[in-house]
């Protein structure tokens, strides 16, 4: 047996969770389930991030104390994760006096190592507000583009990037007060102190998924710089020992809340437990933190540098999650696909979500898609067309025509014994947090149960002289095939597996539980399990999602395509367009080229992206306004003409290298095609 620890980031305490929040922590809800279930002793713990700036302005917005803000928004967060069945043993808050006293000892123990320095910074400093600006709070004129209403880091519409001191005409976000420069002390944890000691922390076996310590390589070679730790009043978070007004960064007290989240369970409820076992520095027992990939450069080199410099054990491992996209984009309001934890359990049921997840996620560092038609078809067609199914068609007879009770013996025990044996596998995909594995397992597992009972066809043998005693046998396997199923889900399917285990009247639903065939043994009367999702309930969801004030307050973006379109002249008639010479002419090239790929575009019904072969050493991606009139299958192959001197154009989809002539009258487009004889690279003149 292990003794693990396992964390989630902390979430930030001035927002509601949503779909791509919970990808993490359903992952490890999902792998502390299975653990326990394979009998290792786990402690799952959580916390609200609850300091730093931008809580302190939300609670100022909202007319309420940052006690009151982060209290709200912790009832919610528990809530939420609740109702998702993301079950911690403790959910604590950083702004908690454990917190405190524990991020004071670390710093004050690195102070004592010489970990810590002390130097003036100068930064933008509004004078209304009577605080120091960070870029987000600063806006300007881009000093490269001359773009207006630019971030203090970097310009959105040319991609540079600068000080916040190099925008022109800038102004503070919070006042509109031109920021002033302003120095003050700033204290830095001395992270070049452990170049050495992260640079083979990050390489140690299991510590990091190895595309992650392939990245922090780059950093390695780039030299570590000294971090920040220091932010001056006014500030929402603890102050700094021997610091008066200054106050820790919240990055600092962020993960320290995994230890006292820790510390304020085994306090207030598992005395047996003790914090030294999990924490001093040759602890034996396990510590791990899933995170977002967003927030690896924080726990992979200050929160381990931090942890060593105070003399404490480091995680064992950090599982790293990629980041989740609704219909292949990022979630967004106006699309409604920013979809709230809270929103979603109002049209649809928990475990539909916990099940597609899993499906997804493996232990690669990759994104995963929320597909909204392929979660309705996935859930539809695996878990109630599959799994509930086997109970459904096979527990009507036991409960009606045998007394509840399953056959005396076994009529397949080889086929259970397969299901069974199947288990140590499904188990070891699990604990390698290869879930879409170990569901891909079962799921063919589930096959292999339906495949039995259609053969068997017990609702047809019940109508025959004589057969009851197979009736009774083929259901009787039926639902130990189901139980095995439903035990291997367990970790994903909390509520259902409960629900079953009600139903089989079982004692114990863990995986070694499961080892063993149910013969002559009593079930309940069966109650149906998961209703099919729904696409009215999608669809509901998410128009409750979608946020009208959030498309208005794109209208920088609304206004210039509006703008667009009144300046553009309507087409001229033939014999009334601009007359221009040949050198103009000229000036465009025009070349014949071969159609290698058309396919559709996700999330467009007006564009095809063409792959063209124009003679040149790399072919050509085009993206072209004929979807309506073209199947990708019509132009595979043919060839075409293009424009292939036109700049490059940046679309929502991708860069478009040239333009496809065709011709077009409003009602129709016909693709220019050359006769044949051409060849690809040809110019056409
Ligand atoms: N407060 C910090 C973490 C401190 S840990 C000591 C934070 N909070 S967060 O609320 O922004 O994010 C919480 C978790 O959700 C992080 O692991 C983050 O990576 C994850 N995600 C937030 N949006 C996400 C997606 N769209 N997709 C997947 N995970 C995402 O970061
Ligand atoms: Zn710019």
């Amino acid at each position: 047996m292990r003794n693990i620890l396992v964390t989630n980031a902390l979430p930030y305490a001035n927002g509601p969770i949503h779909m791509g929040h919970l990808l993490g922590y359903i992952q490890a809800d999902i792998w502390v389930r299975a653990m326990r279930a394979m009998g290792h002793e786990v402690t799952y713990v959580c916390a609200d991030d609850a300091h730093g700036t931008a809580i302190m302005l939300r609670a100022e917005a909202n007319g309420i104390s940052p006690e009151a803000q982060i209290a709200n928004v912790q009832k919610e967060h528990i809530r939420d994760f609740d109702g998702f069945g993301v079950h911690f043993d403790h959910y604590d808050s950083t702004n908690s006096a454990e917190n405190k006293a524990r991020s004071e000892e670390i710093y004050i123990k690195n102070r004592e190592a010489g970990n810590i320095a002390v130097r003036p910074v100068t930064q933008l400093f509004d004078p209304e507000k009577g605080m120091f600006l960070s870029d987000r709070f600063i806006k300007g004129t881009c000093p490269k583009c001359k773009a207006e209403d630019q971030y203090g880091d970097s310009c959105e519409v040319c991609g540079t990037t600068y000080n916040a001191t190099e925008l022109l005409n800038p102004k503070s976000t919070l006042s509109g007060a031109a920021p002033v420069e302003k120095s003050s002390d700033h204290y830095f944890f001395k992270l070049p102190n452990f170049a050495e000691y992260l640079q083979k922390w990050t390489r140690d076996e299991g510590r990091l998924p190895v595309s992650i310590a392939n990245k922090l390589d780059e950093w390695f070679d780039n030299g570590l710089n000294d971090w920040d730790i220091s932010r001056d009043a006014p500030y929402f978070g603890f102050e700094i020992p021997d610091a008066p007004n200054k106050y820790f960064y919240v990055w600092v007290d962020a993960p320290i809340g995994y230890m006292s989240s820790f510390e304020n369970y085994v306090k207030t409820k598992r005395p047996d437990l003790s914090f030294d076992d999990y924490w001093k520095k040759d602890s034996k027992n396990e510590v791990y933190h899933f995170i977002g990939k967003d927030i690896v450069y924080f726990h992979a080199l200050f929160w381990p540098a931090m942890l060593e410099g105070a003399n404490y054990r480091t995680p064992s491992g950090l599982f790293v999650n990629g980041f989740l996209t609704v219909n292949g984009q990022k979630m967004s309001k106006s699309r409604g696909t920013f979809i709230k934890a809270e929103t979603y359990l109002e049209h649809l049921n928990p475990e539909y979500l916990r099940y597609y997840f899993a499906s997804k996620l493996s232990d690669k560092v990759e994104d995963s898609d929320l597909n909204l038609d392929d979660f309705v078809q996935k859930v539809n067609s695996d878990l109630v067309g599959k799994v509930v199914n086997i109970a459904s068609r096979c527990a009507k007879f036991i409960n009606t025509k045998f007394d509840n009770k399953l056959s005396a013996a076994c009529a397949e025990p080889e086929l259970v014994q397969s299901f069974i044996d199947a288990g140590d596998s499904i188990a070891k995909a699990y604990e390698a947090r290869e879930f879409s594995a170990a569901i891909r397992e079962i799921m063919a597992l589930a096959d292999r149960a339906n495949q039995y009972i259609d053969e068997k066809k017990p609702w047809a043998l019940a109508k025959q002289e004589g057969q009851e005693q197979q009736v009774h046998d083929v259901c009787s396997v039926g639902i130990n095939l189901f139980r095995q199923l439903a035990v291997y889900l367990a970790p994903v399917l909390p509520t259902l597996a409960a629900q079953v285990q009600d139903f089989l009247k079982l004692e114990s639903f863990d995986f070694a539980s499961a080892q063993t065939i149910l013969v002559d043994h009593e079930i309940a009367l069966f109650q149906p399990l998961m209703q099919r999702v729904d696409p009215k309930a999608v669809a509901a969801m998410v128009d409750a999602s979608k946020d009208s004030l959030a498309a208005a307050a794109e209208p920088a973006k609304v206004e210039k395509k509006k703008e667009k379109k009144v300046e553009k002249k309507p087409e001229p008639k033939v014999g009334e367009a601009e007359i221009i010479g040949i050198e103009d002419f000229m000036k465009v090239d025009l070349r014949v080229a071969e159609v290698l790929d058309a396919a559709t575009v996700e999330g467009s019904d007006k564009l095809l992206q063409l792959t063209l072969n124009v003679g040149e050493a790399e072919p050509r991606n085009v993206f072209s306004g004929i979807r309506e009139f073209y199947q990708p299958e019509d132009l595979k192959g043919k060839l075409v003409v293009m424009v292939a001197n036109l700049a490059p154009r940046k679309m929502r989809f991708g860069i478009s290298n040239g333009m496809v002539l065709a011709a077009g009258n409003g009602e129709g487009f016909w693709v220019i095609s050359p006769e044949s004889g051409a060849k690809a690279g040809d110019k056409v003149s």
